[in-house]
């Protein structure tokens, strides 16, 4: 039986292609002349989906004779700001999990022998995508960018764009119906226009060879019928300009030596690295550093690395709701930079582009993570295609980004042969789509070996490159000093990240350490955990639970969670809470120690 879901499991993966969108198209990169359609967008909240049927995407405004009453006007009806979730801009809206549809109306100026394609930088959940009243495609997957080409379907002068956004959660989806975030609806990144010659510079990977410092390694893919006979590689300020001739399939593949400063935390440098085919040309900013395992060392640029990390979920500080813009991750890694990090795990889906290259920017590591939460349908193939392309658009969008060293392909999943199988499938995908970054999962199943004692003994740790830990001691369980006679142990010779520890407790809420909810109860599990975890064999780093408080609609404790799990070093209003100083005396600790 189990080879039969395998075998299906395997085979269904590759057929059923689960969006109908446009292969991965970097859309947001310097260079691509975008015209941006952010902004408000008229809007219909249809709870029972109607606007299918009366096909809203038509966008009518003469009634036909016979066809009965329009019912729908996107003009007279209420905007919605994009990017932006629905939940925090309208009150209404705080629990709403349905069909919206979206209307935007642009005026177009086509220019000869140029393609132009429609590029979202996120829908949550499933998004119907049509232009002038014709579809272009579906989306699913809340965290992916995802695009549709428009050359024929544009107009010249005025065109319509609607979109359906449905956030509804199903059993069979990527996550599931249970998580302990908020499932914010709507067009939550940016929405562009990306205008580019009829052959460009579709998608490329400029890094230095797996464990060499001195070799780069990559590849560019062209796409258009006019193939141009050259493609060049050039980073001016390194003296380097290599050109290729593209294969039949527009491919081009490169190995050369090159000498150049390498990335990392104390020194993100990042080189302007210009690629262009025929009259297209791109610029993006890459960093070139090297990322191994040497036993249970993390080594970049072949020094081993204390990992000295944060989880944070993608939500907007002070304001709430999704966040997308610069401005909001750099709020949120100055915090993380204040405590002394040099890695944020972001979870627990694909964050927005603009953190990851203000990731890459400050120096900051990240960990980037699927929607693979908790349990999900491990038998349904259409689901393991869906986990594999949000893996597979995950990788597409940030694989030239040197502050991702992570590919997570989940977190607390069940122990369950048939999950065991999904699992070890995206591990597959993820080497086979990027072998140049280290797989993780994060892992919650121990096996205890006596009162004290537990081991990491998960079987997806076989397929891992390095281990995550989530453990809860001291707040699902048992008392924060029980750390400090809690002995751990893995039962493989891996790096091990505690990817998550901590316990509540609301900004101003004051009290003895013994008692739950205090801020010296939160501060006082973060000294025994740490005393603990530093004596876990095999032991590269932490990523404590978390950041800031941000909206759960597991949190119903009044006066204390009010839909916010307040697990956050920092309230969602900016305040530092007592545990803050706590990590942050154990990094300086941990970092001066390295520095030693
Ligand atoms: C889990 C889970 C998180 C959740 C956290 C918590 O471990 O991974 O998504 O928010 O625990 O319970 O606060």
């Amino acid at each position: 039986m189990r080879q039969w879901i395998a075998f299906l499991l395997f085979f269904s993966g590759l057929a059923c292609a689960h969006s109908s969108s446009s292969p991965p198209l970097l859309g947001n990169i310097p260079g691509r002349k975008t015209t941006s359609l952010d902004g408000a967008w008229h809007v219909i909240i249809d709870p029972y989906e109607t606007g299918l049927h009366a096909r809203f995407y038509e966008n009518a405004t003469s009634e036909t004779p016979g066809a009965g009453p329009i019912e729908y006007n996107f003009e007279a009806s209420e905007t919605l700001n994009v990017p932006g979730d629905w939940n925090t801009q309208k009150e209404k809206l705080f629990f709403y999990e349905g069909p919206v549809w979206y209307e935007r109306r642009f005026s177009y100026k086509r220019h000869e022998n140029r393609r132009v394609f429609v590029y979202f930088g996120a829908a949550n959940y499933f998004a119907r995508v049509y232009l002038n009243g014709k579809p272009l495609g579906e989306h699913e997957g809340g965290f992916t960018p995802f695009n549709f080409e428009v050359t024929s379907t544009l107009a010249e002068g005025e065109n319509f764009l609607v979109v359906e956004v449905n956030n509804a959660r199903r059993a069979d989806a990527v996550p599931a119906l249970n998580t302990d975030w908020w499932n914010y609806g709507g067009l939550t990144r940016d929405v562009l226009l990306v205008e580019v010659p009829e052959a460009f510079v579709r998608d490329y990977s400029v890094q230095l060879a797996t464990g060499a410092q001195g070799e780069i390694a990559g590849w560019v893919q062209v796409d258009g019928s006019t193939r141009p006979q050259t493609v060049t590689v050039e980073i001016p300020v390194a003296g380097i300009r290599k050109t290729f001739s593209p294969d039949a399939g527009g491919r081009v593949e490169f190995h050369f030596p090159a000498k150049l400063d390498l990335w990392s935390p104390e020194n993100p440098k990042l080189y302007d690295v210009v690629i262009s085919c025929g009259a297209d040309t791109v610029h993006d900013s890459i960093g070139f550093r090297t990322i191994e395992v040497k036993g249970t060392q993390i080594v970049i640029n072949g020094k081993p690395t204390f990992l000295r990390g944060i989880s944070m979920h993608e939500e907007a500080p002070e304001r709430g709701g999704r966040a997308y813009s610069t401005q909001d991750a750099q709020t949120l890694f100055d915090w993380a930079k204040e405590l002394g990090c040099n890695l944020v795990r972001l979870t627990h889906y694909p964050h927005n582009e603009n953190e990851v290259r203000l990731a890459d920017r400050l120096g900051l590591l990240l960990w980037s993570e699927i929607p693979v939460y908790w349990n999900i349908a491990w038998q349904n193939p259409a689901t393991l295609a869906n986990a594999e392309s949000q893996l597979r658009d995950m990788i597409a969008r940030d694989h030239n980004r040197a502050a991702v060293i992570f590919w997570s392909l989940s977190n607390e999943t069940p122990l369950d042969p048939d999950r065991l199988i999904f699992l070890q499938k995206l591990a597959e995908d993820a080497r086979q789509l990027d072998s140049t970054r280290l797989i993780t999962s994060a892992m919650n199943h121990v096996t205890e070996a006596g009162p004290n004692k537990r081991i990491l003994d998960d079987p997806l740790g076989e397929s891992l490159d390095v281990l995550g830990l989530n453990e809860y001691l001291g707040w699902y369980g048992g008392h924060p000093e029980d750390a400090d006679r809690r002995q751990w142990e893995s039962k493989y010779a891996k790096p091990l990240i505690v990817s998550e520890f901590g316990g509540e407790a609301p900004y101003g809420k004051h009290g003895d350490a013994s008692v739950p909810w205090t801020e010296e109860y939160q501060a006082n599990l973060y000294v025994h955990q740490l005393a603990m975890i530093r004596k876990i064999p095999g032991f590269a780093g932490v990523c404590p639970w978390v950041l800031m408080d941000f909206h759960s609609p597991r949190r119903l404790l009044p006066g204390i969670q009010d839909y916010y799990n307040r697990k956050g070093l920092v309230s969602n209003t900016g305040q530092h809470k007592l545990a803050f100083n706590v990590l942050q005396k154990f990094y300086r600790e941990m970092k001066d120690s390295a520095s030693k």
